[in-house]
């Protein structure tokens, strides 16, 4: 089943104003089962008997394909050169192959101590709606959990709000409203 694919990212909205920001506190992380342990709707064995592989660092990343995947949902695609360092800049990070072919991403930046934001959750349209996205983001965030990681923020689009409030993110909890300072700069 496909939602959603979405032209643009959040950077690239129209109108970033509208989108709202999320986010995940240890709290809601512990309710939900994700913890340092981490409680998956897929395992590990589940997710290897279907082909699909994890990946948590750079090694062998094909920055080509990864630029594909992005396209692919609608994400503008970047210059290899940056995009390996934002990569490089990454403290955690998530991603699946199928057969060799990056699938599936999500990243999070932060100070790798206390907060932490998530970026770039995608899962190649031919693999949407079978609990990919799900996986990776459970993953992520159990990764980041056990950092010691209690504050976790990401941008959502509209559409994608029901994805992540089952993983314990909330739209501006007790009011708090996200402010962003966008600047149009090429990719
Ligand atoms: C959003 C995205 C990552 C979801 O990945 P996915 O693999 O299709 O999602 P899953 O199959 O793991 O879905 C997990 C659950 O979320 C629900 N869900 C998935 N997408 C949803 C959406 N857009 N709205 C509401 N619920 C959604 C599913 O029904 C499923 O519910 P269940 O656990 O009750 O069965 C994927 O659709 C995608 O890559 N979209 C394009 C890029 C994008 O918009 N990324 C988000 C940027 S903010």
């Amino acid at each position: 089943m496909e939602f959603h694919r979405r032209p643009r990212s959040f950077a690239g909205s129209k109108n970033p104003r509208k989108s709202p920001c999320c986010f995940a506190q240890a709290a809601q992380l512990e309710a939900l089962g994700i913890t340092e342990t981490g409680k998956f709707s897929m395992s590990d064995d589940d997710l290897s008997s279907r082909g699909f592989q994890l990946h948590r660092s750079l090694d062998n990343i094909n920055l080509d394909d990864l630029n594909a995947l992005f396209v692919k949902v609608g994400f503008p695609r970047r210059q290899n050169e940056k995009l390996l360092r934002a990569l490089e800049h990454t403290g955690t990070m998530l991603w699946v192959t199928k057969a060799g072919s990056v699938i599936a991403f999500a990243r999070a930046t932060g100070d790798d101590v206390f907060n932490a934001i998530i970026w770039d959750v995608v899962v190649d349209p031919a693999f949407q709606g079978i609990g990919l996205g799900k996986a990776v983001m459970e993953r992520l965030m159990a990764d980041l959990t056990r950092k010691g990681i209690t504050n976790i923020v990401l941008y959502a689009e509209p559409n994608v709000l029901g994805f992540y409030k089952p993983l314990g993110f909330v739209v501006d909890p007790d009011g708090i409203r996200a402010m962003s300072l966008s600047r149009r700069r090429r990719a």
